[in-house]
């Protein structure tokens, strides 16, 4: 029997046998916060912004070429930091390339895609993130790239006064700089970024960096870029060799339901066993921190490097033709989501920012888009819910008497759970039921204190890959969610396949 081990770790259990059914028991010690959950946990990646939301068309309400139902939605979940252009793709844009007037820009050519026009360059880039009251994380090209072109960059969004390319930008209609909170030197090196070896890359990123000049109170915090998944030995190199040089190091990885990337899983019509396959696969994503957290804990026990895992999420065939990576989300998507919150949430202290893949019409993107109509995703609506827990204390709770859900030779906690103190004074607690068929009851109790009841909101569908489409939008959306408390304790039935987000009533 395959035990997802890391998982039931996670949510603090010893391998005990597993219960079918009888009340699963999270306790919650409100007095011992733990770290902070930094809100960048909530990033987004956007690559090559073309498609969906920057779209120009006078038939689609937009400012400035950005869509107005796109901006407003995004700004319900109060996106704290978008990474942008790329993704492969950064390392092969040449920034002078989207400055200056849009129709006289060269195209942007990134393997068998052509971006005629260059429509979104820096100015535009920031336009959106000041939009989205977020912040920026600017990925630079170190591929095809030159240290140059890349400390010119930095210079051209971050430098104030008389300097030729602060001239250059204030020409361009923006006198004041533009804020990079984080800079990436480079992406994916050990693929599409140029095929290197750790130790390489360490050399080109001490080369790079020692030229990104910004002035000293504006100087984003550096990123290197790691390797992907489990493997460590990038993690190894980069934070024994960068230490002092950069803030962080990245790791991607994906969630693919067969485990293969030749044929990856469908996005909708899957049957139960790509249901637990693709939710077993995404909580390996407990075991991957936690691994390079070793490595980090060895190499940096000041703890001055974070762990960004800069690109996460589903990985589906691709479902159709309408832009490139495009694929439908499903209630799947909403509980993969989640999952991966709980586990990022447990390492609040190594793991201050990830950004999800991808925004818009892109892999698990929030918002789709055909033209004039928009759908919000289940993915979309995880993210609402969770908003409580950006900058929220971790609260430590532990789960007694988890389900567990099996199928097959595969077997998965039934309950994830998370909880924390949020900004507004408030204690939330986060609930995932990773069972299709049976509803869970929770039994919660907060050490020291009476509990009144719980509100919030609950997603979840009688279909597993319930899904919001163009004709039907509305097809899957939260639904309201309360409980009372009796004796200062609070039981909570959570339903089948669902994602609960309640406010803890003390
Ligand atoms: O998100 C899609 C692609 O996946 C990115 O461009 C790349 O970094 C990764 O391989």
């Amino acid at each position: 029997m395959n035990i997802v081990k890391h998982g039931l770790a996670v949510l603090g259990l010893i391998a005990a046998p597993a219960f079918a059914a009888g009340q699963v028991s999270i306790n919650i010690d409100a007095a011992k916060p733990g770290p902070i959950i930094n809100k960048n946990v909530y990033g987004q990646f956007a690559e090559h912004l073309g498609t969906g939301v920057y779209e120009g068309m006078p038939a689609i309400p937009n400012t400035r070429g950005w869509r107005n139902d796109v901006v407003g939605a995004l700004k319900a979940l109060h996106v704290p930091l978008v990474r942008w252009p790329g993704g492969c793709f950064a390392d092969t844009y040449h920034w002078r390339d989207g400055i200056g007037p849009q129709d006289q820009r060269p195209a942007n050519v990134h393997g068998s895609t052509v971006d005629a026009i260059n429509a979104v360059g820096t100015h535009e880039f920031f336009d959106l993130i000041d939009m989205l009251g977020a912040d920026a994380y600017v990925n630079g090209n170190v591929g095809t790239g030159s240290v140059q072109e890349m400390s010119d960059w930095i210079e051209y969004m971050t430098a104030d006064g008389g300097s030729p390319l602060a001239r250059l930008r204030a020409k361009n209609g923006r006198e004041k700089p533009f804020k990079v909170a984080f800079f990436g030197i480079g992406n994916e090196l050990w693929g599409c970024g140029g095929n290197m070896k750790p130790e390489y890359y360490a050399n080109l990123y001490s080369n790079y960096e020692a030229f990104l000049r910004a002035p000293a109170q504006s100087r984003p915090q550096m990123i290197a870029s790691g390797g992907s998944g489990l493997e460590t030995a990038w993690t190894q190199v980069l934070s024994k060799e960068l230490k002092g040089r950069t803030t962080g190091i990245s790791v991607h990885q994906y969630t693919v339901p067969t485990g293969s990337w030749d044929v990856k899983g469908k996005d909708l019509g899957f049957k139960e066993g790509e249901w637990i396959s693709t939710l077993a696969n995404t909580l390996k994503m407990d075991q991957l921190i936690k691994d390079h957290v070793v490595v980090l804990d060895k190499n940096d026990p000041e703890k001055k490097i974070g762990l960004m895992i800069d690109e996460w999420g589903t990985w589906y065939d691709e479902a159709g033709a309408r832009s490139a990576l495009f694929q439908q989300n499903s209630l799947r998507d909403a509980l993969v989501a989640a999952l991966n919150f709980n586990i990022f949430h447990e390492h609040a202290e190594r793991v201050p920012m990830t950004t999800i893949a991808q925004m818009v019409n892109v892999l698990q993107a929030m918002i789709l888009t055909d033209e004039e109509k928009m759908v919000l995703t289940p993915t979309y609506y995880t993210f609402q819910m969770y908003v409580p827990f950006q900058d929220a204390k971790s609260l430590p709770l532990a789960i007694k008497d988890n389900t567990s859900y099996t199928l097959g030779a595969t077997t998965i906690p039934g309950v994830s759970a998370s909880a924390a103190r949020a900004k507004d004074g408030q204690m939330y607690l986060a609930l995932v039921n990773t069972d299709p068929s049976k509803a869970v009851d929770v039994a919660v109790d907060v050490a020291g204190t009476k509990l009144k009841g719980a509100a919030g909101k609950v997603l979840t569908s009688a279909k597993m890959d319930a899904h919001n489409t163009f004709q039907y939008p509305q097809a899957i959306k939260p639904a309201a969610f309360s409980a009372r408390a009796a004796g200062g304790k609070l039981s909570l039935k959570v339903p089948a396949k669902a994602v609960l987000v309640v406010a803890l009533e003390e």
